[in-house]
């Protein structure tokens, strides 16, 4: 593809585990030869098995005609050196979250790869400036957040840095809409902004769920009750608690705010090796992609005596996040229509700016007070943003004007 303005050609995915699969089957998908590298044989045979699974339930649910998932494969190879990657146009490194691993993968990739390859990471939670300066031509890298299920989700995230220039983000771009996915500019900065609200919603569930304010199920429930696909304590399992906690320290790290700092229970659970889904087992147990049907808590649970506040879900777990979005604004990181482009295709969620306006800005600003005089956390104090809204002749329609300003 390099240099012929197309928007196929041969591509290496760096890391196949969960995301790095998901990644290679969007790219065959779309058309591009894609060459998968893992250092061990078994890991290869593994990510094949889940490609051949995931694009096999897309011809089942009609995602792709029949006969098409084969198709799909065969553009797909898997080698164990990196080396294989030479004549690649784009490489997309989704190595496990380690910062040396990933500063090896990309000096080996930089020494491999042609002069006009585009340099792609799909780091959540490490610096992509970072890994771009610790390269010979830094214009060319940039982040690429995909989500996961990665040929479910429609978004990617697109993640620039100071030192990449126009024509990468460009090429980047016609790339990514070839392949059918949207995309939403961000800056680098931790979290980037889907993971900027999601991780501390997910965060605070978990903490919920420790302390013993309410079930796991009423947690979930609640959540699904009110319009998200899956509940928190689920998703948890699904992004790996691994990554979450990985994002949650970076987080905490660049904005200082201890609402970031893992919940106990999930550092817990990642030091014993119970990750999610990926390892079967999580905050909840798996037999294959479902969740068995125990109501037992994760292992090394031992909740408080019950002090049920299940009562006060989904708010109290909801509008925290509606005011990180608010936030988000306000600092001017994000506009009100990328965050509830971010959080519809990365997540799945109902946008957030629909779901303030369905609660209004005054029960907002009530609920969120309350959470910020309980906790006496600085990271809850309701947003600027919220105040204006809520203090305004008309709290319904200032929201409105605010979500128009910006298109
Ligand atoms: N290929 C193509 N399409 C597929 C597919 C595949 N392999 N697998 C599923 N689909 C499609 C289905 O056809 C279905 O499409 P329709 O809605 O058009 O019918 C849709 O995906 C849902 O599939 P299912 O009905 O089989 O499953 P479900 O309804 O139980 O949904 C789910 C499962 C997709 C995981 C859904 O619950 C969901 O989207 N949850 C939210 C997940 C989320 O938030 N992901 C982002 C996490 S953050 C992240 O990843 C980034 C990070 O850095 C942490």
């Amino acid at each position: 593809m390099a240099g012929t303005g197309g928007t196929s050609g041969r591509a290496g995915v760096v890391g196949l585990g969960t995301m790095g699969a998901g990644i290679a089957e969007v790219l065959a998908r779309g058309g591009w030869s894609v060459t998968g590298v893992e250092e061990q044989p078994d890991a290869l045979t593994r990510a094949e098995g889940r490609i051949m699974a995931s694009t096999a339930y897309a011809e089942s649910r009609g995602k792709l005609a029949e006969g098409e998932g084969a198709a799909v494969r065969a553009r797909l190879s898997y080698e164990t050196s990196i080396d294989a990657l030479a004549d690649c146009d784009l490489v997309v490194e989704a190595v496990p979250e380690l910062p040396e691993l990933k500063q090896r993968v990309f000096a080996r990739l930089d020494a491999v790869v042609g002069a006009n390859a585009l340099l792609a990471t799909n780091t959540s939670s490490l610096s992509v400036t970072s890994l771009a300066a610790s390269t010979s031509d830094p214009s060319r890298v940039v982040g690429l957040h995909f989500f996961n299920p990665a040929p479910v989700q429609p978004l990617v995230e697109v993640i620039s840095t100071v030192l990449t220039s126009a024509g990468t983000l460009d090429r980047v771009r016609e790339i990514l809409a070839g392949l059918g996915k949207t995309t939403i500019a961000c800056r680098d900065r931790a979290g980037f902004v889907v993971n900027g609200l999601l991780i501390g919603y997910l965060n605070s569930a978990a903490t919920w769920y420790e302390r013993g304010y309410a079930t796991r199920e009423e947690i979930d429930d609640a959540l699904v009750s009110a319009g998200m696909p899956m509940g928190p304590l689920a998703l948890l399992d699904l992004v790996g608690l691994d990554v979450t906690v990985a994002v949650l320290q970076r987080m905490y790290l660049q904005f200082g705010d201890r609402r970031y700092l893992p919940a106990p229970l999930l550092t817990s659970l990642v030091e014993a090796g119970l990750l999610g889904r990926k390892t079967g087992r999580g905050l909840y147990t798996y037999d294959g992609s479902t969740p068995t049907a125990t109501t037992t808590g994760a292992p090394g649970v031992v909740p408080p005596p019950p002090a049920s506040r299940a009562g006060e879900l989904p708010e109290a777990l909801l509008v925290p996040y509606l005011n990180d979005a608010l936030t988000m604004v306000g600092v001017g990181y994000a506009s009100p229509a990328t965050v509830d482009t971010g959080m519809s295709l990365g997540c799945r969620m109902p946008p957030p700016f629909d779901q303030l306006a369905a609660i209004g800005p005054e029960r907002a600003l009530a609920v969120q007070r309350q959470v910020f005089d309980e906790t006496a956390d600085p990271g809850y104090r309701p947003a600027l943003l919220l105040e204006q809204l809520a203090a305004a002749d008309d709290p319904d329609l200032a929201l409105h004007v605010l979500r128009r300003a910006d298109r």
